[in-house]
């Protein structure tokens, strides 16, 4: 495992960016309106909750989760904390399913949307919660006749479309642990995750709407099957309705299977820390990780996070464009909205079909009252021209969020412009697949933005940027963002591997083995703003798309041409990040440009299409130490084009530095 490079390697780069960050003084207050009618409403209460939050915990998070989830047993103790294992909420027991749905049963919410569908093609679909519901209890019972029960994993490889947010549900509601994968992922990367798991169940569907054409998702998962011994069936939902192979024995279509079984499933209850879901994640090495989270402390942050950050009201309708398959999916597309009763809005395809004004033509015509997407499609929005959104009202809209990336003051200040015609306060949210819910970010009601930050803790959140001793390091100077005491949605492990888990989160500082390491850089401004740099390990940040470097590395190392690969990531205007990989060849093999093709190809067959490199860069050999570790420090600057700086003392041939330069 790659040791995180030192602060100095990172933050010089960074710095400059953070500075010019900076320059954009202005600082954007809630407006009055918003203020008066918001769920958190005065700079003086965020205060004094937060205080309470860090200073007296177990009594800030008794009374929330006493008030926020639906209990079947009471916990009996708030939090038992053995670094770096946590327990919430011990001795309780809950249904996650229960708490997003039967809750609202009986209740003016009972006939209210849970979720407005609206597919690629232009098909709409409302479901209510008490039809959700029925959708929920009745593959709760296809599950069961299937065997699917209590720790067993669930695989859910779907597009954007009620369906997978009924999987989810259905999981939670028997006590199974679901694992979605990104539809974008490869055959070969849905084998892995499957295998790590484990899983017994595969959902998906004949494929998805993606740009006016089909994605082969059943193709993709029968490719993938053969070398998933776990797997005992797999389930398929019609969703394109064009011709695809069923496998008998094993394939049953999703509209088959309950065959007027019962409509009503008492749901069971399961501990506290029962696991939800296992979610892949990028990290520093080849292999995924399998970030696990637990029930009732990750359904009180998704919850409680998004009441207050999104200043959830009634009446809204809540957009966002994640996919299901990444985290922001799982806890602001499912469990956080509809535990709280929301209406989501789901949308299957893509910005821009037909046209790239998709998303405001939607918003107009359903009346959306949120907006939550990420920067990279920001830029896309900003680059496909202000027309397409001049041509619509966007007046239904009041509150506007980003997530995944850094946001620049340029970008901001769009959105605020052009969406949120300057009305909507923007929610800026910093948070991580392992952290499960949102850490830092403005209170719309309550706190002053300024463009290109996150902002302020939430709730429960004690976090700071130290040195790499674990020093607190002076407002205005980067360093390693750190969270000092666990909270309820932390991550519980990693799937399989516990060793790896202390050693990614809980070992960058020895002194404090109960510190969690995020990964990222950071600097707080005099008034304790928070600036996120970005990643400072191997792992980059493309479209939004967290993709480990040594990942890419290993898949093309196991490319017959290749010797030896080197991924590192360049600025990109669009993407954030760009993927670059400079890569020798084995002895006698030409460098071509087909060549180069055939390997940005290979890396889409191995991982999926969104992490094929943007450039492969083939050299005679990659500069290294002299103890032969490859300089990563250099090719990220060779691969900007700039010149090779610092020290380059210990590199073993130089040559090597002048010959990647003059390739491209
Ligand atoms: O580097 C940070 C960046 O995204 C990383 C987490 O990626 P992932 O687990 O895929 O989750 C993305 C959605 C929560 C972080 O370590 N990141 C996320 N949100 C922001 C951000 N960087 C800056 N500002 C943000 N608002």
């Amino acid at each position: 495992m790659r040791k995180t490079p030192t602060l100095d390697q990172h933050l010089n780069v960074s710095d400059k960016n953070i500075t010019s960050v900076s320059r954009e003084k202005r600082v954007f207050k809630p407006t009055a309106e918003f203020q008066r009618q918001a769920n958190l409403g005065s700079m003086a209460a965020y205060k004094k909750l937060h205080a309470e939050s860090v200073n007296a915990p177990e009594t800030f998070w008794k009374r929330m989760a006493t008030e926020h989830i639906v209990w079947r047993k009471p916990f009996k103790k708030v939090l038992q904390w053995k670094a770096p294992q946590a327990k919430w909420f011990v001795g309780g027991a809950l249904n996650v399913s229960e708490n997003c749905l039967d809750r609202h049963l009986g209740t003016a919410r009972e006939n209210k949307a849970a979720i407005i569908f609206e597919g690629e093609p232009g098909d709409v679909r409302t479901i209510t919660y008490k039809q959700l519901h029925l959708h929920v209890c009745r593959l709760a019972h296809v599950f069961e006749n299937l065997g699917v029960g209590k720790g067993d994993r669930v695989a859910i490889y779907l597009p954007m479309i009620p369906e997978a947010m009924i999987a989810m549900l259905a999981c939670a509601r028997v006590g199974a642990i679901h694992t979605v994968i990104f539809g974008g992922f490869s055959p070969e990367a849905v084998k892995d995750r499957i295998n790590d798991c484990q899983a017994k169940l595969v959902i998906t569907a004949d494929g998805g709407w993606r740009r006016g054409k089909i994605i082969e998702l059943k193709s993709a998962v029968d490719k993938a099957l053969p070398a998933c011994p776990s797997v005992q069936a797999c389930l398929v939902v019609k969703r394109t309705a064009h011709e695809i192979k069923m496998t008998e024995g094993r394939d049953i279509w999703w509209h088959d299977a309950w065959k007027g079984g019962p409509n009503f499933h008492k749901a069971k209850a399961f501990d506290s820390e029962h696991p939800l879901f296992i979610l892949y994640t990028s990290g520093s090495t080849g292999k995924p990780k399998g970030v696990l989270h637990s029930s009732a402390g990750y359904l009180l942050g998704a919850k409680l996070s998004s009441h207050y950050i999104f200043d959830l009201k009634e009446t809204d309708r809540y957009f966002c464009s994640a996919d299901i398959g990444w985290i922001t999916g799982h806890s602001y597309v499912v469990y956080g909205l509809l535990s709280n009763g929301s209406t989501v809005f789901l949308y299957e395809g893509a910005p821009n079909q037909p046209e790239p004004d998709r998303f405001w033509e939607m918003i107009d015509r359903h009346s959306l009252t949120i907006l939550y997407t990420a920067p990279t499609a920001i830029r896309a929005f900003m680059r496909w021209g202000d027309n397409y959104v001049l041509k619509h009202r966007l007046d239904s809209l009041r509150l506007l969020g980003s997530v995944g990336e850094p946001i620049s003051a340029e970008a901001w200040q769009w959105y605020h412009k052009m969406i949120g015609k300057g009305r909507c306060p923007i929610v800026d949210t910093w948070w991580q697949t392992e952290t499960g819910s949102i850490m830092i970010a403005p209170i719309p009601g309550v706190t002053p933005c300024k463009p290109g930050s996150a902002t302020l803790p939430f709730f429960g959140v004690s976090i700071k940027v130290v040195d790499e001793s674990g020093k607190e390091v002076p407002r205005g100077t980067g360093g390693k963002l750190v969270i000092t005491k666990p909270w309820p949605s932390m991550l519980r492990t990693l799937w399989n591997d516990a060793p790896r888990f202390k050693q990614a989160y809980f070992s960058e500082f020895p002194k404090h083995p109960d510190w969690y390491f995020t990964g990222d850089g950071a600097q707080q401004d005099k008034d304790g703003y928070f600036w996120i740099v970005g990643r400072i390990d191997d792992v980059l940040n493309i479209s939004g798309h967290r993709i480990g470097t040594a990942e890419v590395e290993s898949a093309l190392g196991s490319h017959p041409a290749v010797a030896e690969a080197a991924a590192v990531g360049k600025p990109d205007e669009l993407k954030g990040q760009a993927l670059v990989v400079f890569v020798s060849l084995k002895n006698g093999i030409q460098a071509t440009d087909e060549l180069k093709e055939q390997l940005r190809a290979y890396v889409g067959k191995e991982i999926g299409s969104f992490a094929k490199p943007d450039q492969i860069r083939i050299a005679a050999a990659l500069p290294k130490t002299r103890s032969g570790k490859i300089m990563r420090r250099i090719l990220k600057q060779i691969a900007v084009g700039g010149e090779v700086k610092g020290d380059t003392s210990t590199l073993e041939d130089f040559s090597v530095i002048a010959a990647l330069q003059s390739e491209d």
